[in-house]
């Protein structure tokens, strides 16, 4: 065969080879079988020794014009590859974003924590700061300055942990009161604010009692405040959280940091006009009052010029009555089954 003849089979096996690449690497394959200096090209080129001059230069062009169309052609075979393996890949990972997606659990606030952000927004539009204060709280707060000094009976009505003699978990946010007038500057306006968060008492947990719960203080201290100031306040209250048609009624009562005193019931159906007052059924939720004088005294406020109203709620208390709840642990059990019933998002 003459080489000519040779260089032409060698062009098309390897052409064909070429196209019949599978991959990219395969074509390097047959890149260097055919090319490479072992390959056949350079051997025919090896043979043209044996030529004549004047056979020389035109087998010559003939093997150029060969590895021209070979290289031309595995270049655009590896273009083609590329594409093809580019196609593949993004196939592969394609996303359907029309499936629909693995949903998260997602939580939420606590129901009690509901109830207290919920008043404390109501406070907060009211012109009122929300102060926290100490759980592990000293005696003189918690009890002295609240009017209710060592040997004092109504002590009894809130069994307390000490932790010493002095130092105690508050039983109540009453104390609140005494850190907040103590530090106030009556000359910047008047004082109003509500405190919740956690009490303490010494009680067997069971159905309505635990040991540890919560209540929300709140204090109002001005020139000229009323009674009714307190009433109008409790009613808006007792409004946001139970709906407008309920209505709200004071009792007199006694708590040592008030005179007078009020125990305060909302009416646990909607009320209207023509209502027989005595079918209104009412259920106790807060206590009240206005401000006692030796309190102020003890804060170094002047009772002749300053005095207003307090009252203590409790977020259990309310969220209990306002969700039919019967017993307080479950608030305190964690349970999500329980906490997932009051999702805000509905
Ligand atoms: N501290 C009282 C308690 O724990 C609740 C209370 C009643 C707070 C009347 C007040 C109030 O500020 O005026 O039982």
């Amino acid at each position: 065969m003459s080489l000519q003849d040779e260089l032409t089979t060698l062009r098309d096996e390897a052409l064909t080879q070429i196209n019949d690449a599978a991959d990219v690497k395969a074509l390097n394959q047959v890149r260097v079988h055919w090319l490479g200096k072992k390959g056949p090209l350079t051997e025919v080129l090896r043979g043209m020794k044996n030529l004549t001059p004047e056979e020389r230069p035109v087998v010559g062009a003939l093997a150029n014009e060969v590895r021209d169309v070979l290289t031309a052609a595995i270049a655009e075979r590896q273009t083609r590859l590329e594409a093809i393996a580019l196609d593949a890949q993004l196939a592969a990972e394609a996303i359907d974003v029309t499936l629909p997606g693995r949903t998260v659990q997602q939580g939420q606030p606590h129901v009690l924590q509901q109830i207290i952000e919920n008043l404390e927004d109501q406070f907060i539009g009211m012109g009122y700061q929300v102060i926290e204060g100490p759980e592990v709280e000293e005696d003189q707060y918690n009890f002295e300055r609240m009017n209710l000094p060592k040997d004092h009976p109504a002590r009894d009505m809130q069994d307390t942990f000490y932790i010493t003699p002095e130092i105690l978990m508050r039983t109540q946010t009453s104390p609140v009161q005494a850190r907040t007038m103590e530090a106030h500057d009556f000359s910047k306006g008047p004082l109003k604010m509500v405190s919740p968060g956690r009490v303490y008492r010494r009680d067997t947990d069971d159905a309505t009692h635990s040991h540890q719960f919560h209540q929300m203080e709140g204090l109002v201290i001005d020139k000229h405040i009323t009674m009714g100031d307190l009433k109008g306040t409790l009613l808006a209250v007792a409004h946001n959280l139970f709906g407008e048609a309920h209505d709200i009624r004071l009792r007199p009562s006694y708590f040592p940091f008030t005179e007078p005193s009020v125990e305060v019931d909302i009416s646990w159906h909607a009320v209207t006009p023509d209502m027989n007052p005595e079918d209104i059924e009412w259920i106790e939720v807060l206590g009240a009052g206005m401000v006692h004088p030796n309190v102020l005294r003890k804060s170094g406020i002047d009772p002749d010029v300053y005095g207003g109203f307090a009252f203590g709620l409790g977020p259990d208390r309310f969220a209990m009555l306002k969700y039919g709840v019967e017993d307080i642990r479950n608030f305190y059990l964690n349970d999500v089954r329980f906490l997932t019933q009051f999702d805000q998002k509905g």
